[in-house]
């Protein structure tokens, strides 16, 4: 029965959001977006897409720059490393126990340990990624500190993207 369930799933991005993810990334940036999770790809384009929609006043901003790191940002999450079912319980100890998140996060120990440990780490993996594919300077340091805490005098791109980028 389960099983028929997840058959049933949709498994990709319908058309829409694919052809809009392909107007905005590169070869480079489309093999960052493939290589997360359907979950992971979702929470990226209804956050890009957002982005994509809104007016920017300010001239300092590259609309299009923000829609490619929105869409990648968390692409130091790569498929099958966070166990869906674990997402719930990374989520409450992400924000309820921080320092024990970092405690527990480790490397290739149990499914729990790995999943803390590439919540934690992912905006610095996602980063190295996207620096060793070529993708600019500007859209890697974006994905490098989409969860850094906001000190009042950062990158107005930056404040963008986490304004809708850090829940995940
Ligand atoms: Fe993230
Ligand atoms: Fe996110």
């Amino acid at each position: 029965m389960v099983g028929r369930i997840f058959t049933l799933l949709p498994i990709k991005l319908n058309a829409t959001d694919r052809e809009f993810v392909e107007t905005y990334l590169d070869e480079a940036g489309l093999f960052l977006f493939n290589q997360m999770s359907l979950f992971d790809q979702k929470h990226a384009v209804a956050a890009a897409r957002v982005l994509a929609t809104q007016e920017l006043m300010d001239n300092r901003l590259n609309q299009r720059r923000l829609v490619q790191a929105a869409l990648l940002h968390d692409c130091g999450k790569v498929k099958g490393e966070i166990a869906w079912f674990l997402r719930p319980l990374v989520a409450v100890i992400r924000k309820f126990f921080p320092r024990r998140r970092e405690k527990w996060a480790a490397r290739g120990e149990s499914a729990l340990s790995h999943a803390l440990y590439v919540d934690l780490h992912h905006p610095s993996r996602g980063a190295y990624l996207a620096e060793s594919l070529g993708l600019e300077p500007e859209l890697v340091s974006l994905i490098k500190h989409h969860h850094d805490p906001l000190t009042g005098n950062q990158d107005p791109e930056l404040v963008l993207l986490q304004s809708v980028a850090r829940k995940g």
